[in-house]
């Protein structure tokens, strides 16, 4: 019948050895071994489909050899041959792992038929084996996907947001992601609930900032109906829909003081109750808030409750800017060329030298997104078969918004306010140098420490020292 299928018998009886190759060598390949010791090596080198074994050879057990065929990186399928009326000894094989038994003396047919079920069987196995395969490598190669195309960087920045953003996905974890505007915090919010390992769930995102106190806590937690003026249906809160999902509190800063102390009760407990309810609904949500402040600011200035803080800040992932990790804008500014020219129905058209550039030197305060917008101007601006300056948004060429870094020193960064210079001296003074630095980031950035702080390529504690060692206020 069909040539790769592979049967291994084991008796110690020649007899028994040779009459069930004869009988069954149509059907397939047959190995024999006349105790479990040759019987193990054959199967450790043959791929062997199905085992037909004798319980009891000489001094040695086929139960043994059940047992240690079940172990085998492809176990085979075994059939135990056991003598007439040793029931107990036949259930005991079943519970070692054993597919089936028959009765000695044999009847052939019945074994022959039993070798084809089983052969059935190993083949089911086979395919379902090779689906899980399948399954496991189309995930993989999903999220695989969805980092290279939806979430794009090659910067050393991007590659440890990427890294966090893989080791914390799977587990329950609350992340806090903080950014500018347009640094994709929604995305990674996608990206943690795309690789969090709970498919059943969905994610929901709420903007906190978009909302009325009231109509945000109905919007979080629901209401019954008759809760208050208006409720003239029970709702079911954005908690209660993300269950087994994510849920993401987009603009997380922005939450009023009562929601902050609802929100704080459904995190310790893991209960929500809808408005004008007691009733607790247990929720398996996990949390992602995003904010485009700086969330440890506002406690200080206590616009945000610190015990919510520590709540959410249990992973804290910073989306860099764009200027903080120049290498990927030129990669970007392509995938969105791409992009924009699929969805126009427009030949590709590369970006000349100048406007790469443009695109580079500029400082991009609205991240990405700024970028993104950029690129889909210039598309749709372009008819020739380059993109060039004329094309891009005007504000590029503008050298205000320009800033180029060269190593360590800043340099041509314009600011609002009068630039100061060094004079004489001051002009090799490492110190002055410094301090006329640290002024000009901080102005550039409109006196935000941490925008200043990554601006110098310096941490935001590193800033704060040497405003204090050169008195900046
Ligand atoms: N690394 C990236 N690769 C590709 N596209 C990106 C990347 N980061 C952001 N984007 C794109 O930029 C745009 C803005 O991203 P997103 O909405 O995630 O930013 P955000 O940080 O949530 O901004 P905001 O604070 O304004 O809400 C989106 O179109 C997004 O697809
Ligand atoms: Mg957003």
């Amino acid at each position: 019948m069909t040539e790769d299928l592979t049967l291994l018998i084991v008796d110690d009886e020649e007899a028994t050895r040779s009459g069930l190759r004869m009988a069954l060598e149509d059907e397939c390949d047959v190995y024999t071994a006349a105790d479990p010791t040759s019987a193990l090596t054959i199967l450790k080198s043959e791929n062997i489909d199905v085992m037909l074994t004798d319980l009891r050879m000489g001094t040695e057990s086929g139960m043994d050899l059940l047992e240690a065929a079940g172990k085998l990186e492809r176990p085979p399928i075994s059939i135990m041959m056991t003598a007439y009326g040793s029931v107990d000894t036949a259930v005991e094989a079943m519970r070692r792992g054993a597919w089936h038994f028959v009765t000695k003396p044999l009847n052939l047919d019945e074994v022959e038929l039993l070798v084809k079920r089983a052969f059935h069987s190993k083949k089911v196995e086979a395919k379902a084996e090779t689906l899980e395969t399948e399954v496991k490598q189309l995930k993989r190669q999903v999220s695989d996907k969805f980092k290279l195309d939806r979430m794009i960087g090659r910067s050393l920045a991007m590659k440890q947001v990427f890294e966090l953003v893989e080791q914390v996905a799977p587990t329950r974890a609350t992340v806090l992601i903080e950014g500018e505007s347009g640094t994709g915090k929604e995305l990674v919010a996608h990206a943690l609930h795309h690789l969090s390992g709970r498919p059943a769930g969905k994610i929901v995102v709420v903007n906190c900032a978009a909302l009325s106190p009231q109509l945000l806590e109905s919007e979080l937690f629901g209401h019954e109906k008759g809760a208050f003026t208006g409720a003239s249906q029970r709702r079911i809160g954005r908690f209660e829909q993300a269950d087994g999902g994510t849920l993401v509190l987009d603009e997380i800063g922005e939450i009023d003081p009562t929601t902050q102390v609802k929100l704080l009760r459904v995190l310790s407990e893991r209960t929500v109750e809808r408005v004008g309810s007691n009733a607790a609904i247990k929720v398996d949500v996990r949390l992602v808030a995003a904010t485009n402040k700086d969330l440890k600011k506002l406690v200080e200035e206590g616009d945000f409750r610190e015990d919510l803080f520590f709540r959410l800040n249990v992973v804290r992932l910073e989306m860099p800017p764009l200027r903080a990790r120049r290498e990927d804008i030129v990669l970007l500014a392509n995938a969105f060329l791409k992009e924009f020219a699929e969805e126009n129905g427009r030949p590709i058209k590369p970006l000349d030298d100048h406007s790469l550039k443009l695109l580079s030197d500029y400082s991009w305060p609205g991240n990405v997104r700024e970028l993104r917008t950029a690129i889909e101007h210039g598309v749709v601006m372009s008819n020739a078969d380059t993109i060039q300056p004329k094309h891009l948004p005007a504000f590029l060429s503008d050298p205000a918004g320009s800033i180029t870094v060269h190593s360590t020193k800043i340099t041509q960064i314009e600011s609002t306010e009068p630039k100061k210079t060094l004079d004489g001296a001051d002009e090799f003074n490492l110190h002055e140098i410094e301090r006329a630095t640290i002024e000009r980031a901080l102005a550039f950035s409109q006196g935000n420490r941490t925008k200043a702080a990554t601006l110098l390529g310096i941490s935001r504690r590193t800033l704060q020292r040497k405003l204090k060692e050169i008195d900046i206020d």
